[in-house]
């Protein structure tokens, strides 16, 4: 794992957008995988400015979106695919039918996760995924388990995740409970990982990320095996780090 720490987070957001941007300079139809959360505003608003600046287009790039909640309709303003618009592709040359997030309203949520592992495979998989980090652990939504999860899923929320969203919907009732999301196996296919935490609220998971045995009570220390991943740290989520 390549570690690097920076003063704060829009350093972190600056280095992130980098990485990306040299990504698609180097192979113009590159397979993004992309997150939500609050952590990667930044990094697609500096995204959008490299874009605007004529630096990287997106026109030949292919994206998946990590995760999307169960019963969410897409026009619902707290789903996944209206963060990815506001946040990104409403500012950017991606074309429409290059965007992939799974449908939290499909009839058979089993078939979407099946229909969504075969169209990243039809890509030919990811080439450069990026992640948050969850408190406890998570990345996407594989929340802390007995076990890993390999392929796309629908998966039951963590408390503390249903907790931590809840600052966003009006009512308690209409917070989500289950979401779809790439499994663990889907995000190790990606040829590279790029993972950022940002806050002091992410340090501990940090901590177990990076210094903890592999173990799917924090998901994401499987990251520890995968050949090329880079993590990009504000010195808050560094803290705890030895
Ligand atoms: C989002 C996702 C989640 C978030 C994580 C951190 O698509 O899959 O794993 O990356 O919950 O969220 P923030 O950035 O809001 O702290």
């Amino acid at each position: 794992m390549v570690i690097q720490v920076f003063e704060n987070e829009q350093q972190v957001a600056k280095a992130g957008a980098a990485i990306i941007a040299a990504q698609i300079l180097a192979e113009p139809q590159s397979v993004l995988g992309l997150a939500t959360g609050s952590t990667p505003i930044e990094l697609y608003k500096e995204l959008v400015k490299l874009y605007d600046d004529g630096v990287i287009s997106f026109a030949e790039v292919t994206s998946f979106n990590l995760d999307e909640y169960l019963g969410i309709d897409r026009h619902h303003d707290q789903s996944y695919f209206r963060f990815m618009v506001d946040n990104l592709f409403s500012k950017i040359n991606i074309l429409p039918d290059s965007i992939h997030i799974p449908d939290g309203t499909a009839v058979d949520p089993q078939a979407e996760c099946e229909r969504f592992e075969e169209a990243i495979a039809d890509a030919n998989y990811i080439d450069l995924q990026l992640l948050g980090l969850g408190r406890n652990g998570h990345i996407g939504f594989n929340e802390p388990n007995s076990f890993f999860q390999k392929a796309t899923h629908v998966t039951d929320l963590a408390e503390d995740t249903i907790t931590a969203n809840a600052r966003f919907f009006e009512t308690d009732a209409e917070v989500p409970r289950q979401a779809i999301s790439m499994g663990i196996g889907t995000i190790m296919e990606a040829g590279r990982i790029l993972l950022l935490a940002t806050g002091v609220g992410k340090a501990e998971a940090v901590k177990a990320m990076v210094e903890g045995h592999i173990d799917p009570l924090c998901q994401a220390s499987i990251l520890q095996i995968h050949p090329d991943v880079t993590i990009l740290l504000d010195q808050e989520a560094a803290s705890l780090l030895n």
